[in-house]
């Protein structure tokens, strides 16, 4: 889980550098056998950093579907608080069933809009 991948790539390299930072936040995260609080939230801080710069990036070049691109962040962030909102029966099961719901949906979530939603605007310069 959390290993860059090409296909991943927008070709623009500021972004891109961003995302390689990202992916080696959530995996150094993962592989902290605490995965303490701290260091989720870090990784929490810098996605929503790395969705600010893209969406700076998608305004200034007019990007024709950054609203419903930004749509797409905020669903995310929503859909995370949510799950940290979530009732457990204990903090055992908290420790142990919150962080693996977190990383599974994080990775997937991730995964999807990367490969689906940042691909297309990878081209965007050739067509302005
Ligand atoms: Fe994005």
């Amino acid at each position: 889980m959390f290993e860059w991948k090409q296909c991943y790539e927008t070709g623009i390299s500021f972004i891109d550098d961003h995302h390689k930072r990202l992916f080696e936040l959530a995996y150094e995260t993962t592989n902290n056998e605490k995965n303490n609080r701290d260091i989720f939230n870090e990784l929490l801080d810098f996605i929503k950093f790395n969705f600010a710069i893209e969406e700076d990036y998608m305004s200034e070049v007019e990007y024709a579907e950054f609203k419903g691109h930004r749509d797409h962040h905020n669903i995310f962030i929503k859909r995370l608080c949510y799950l940290k909102a979530e009732e457990f029966d204990n903090e055992e099961d908290y420790e142990k069933l919150y962080w693996e719901k977190a990383f599974h949906f994080i990775y997937s979530w991730l995964h999807n809009h990367m490969v689906s939603e940042d691909s297309k605007y990878s081209n965007i310069e050739d067509t302005i």
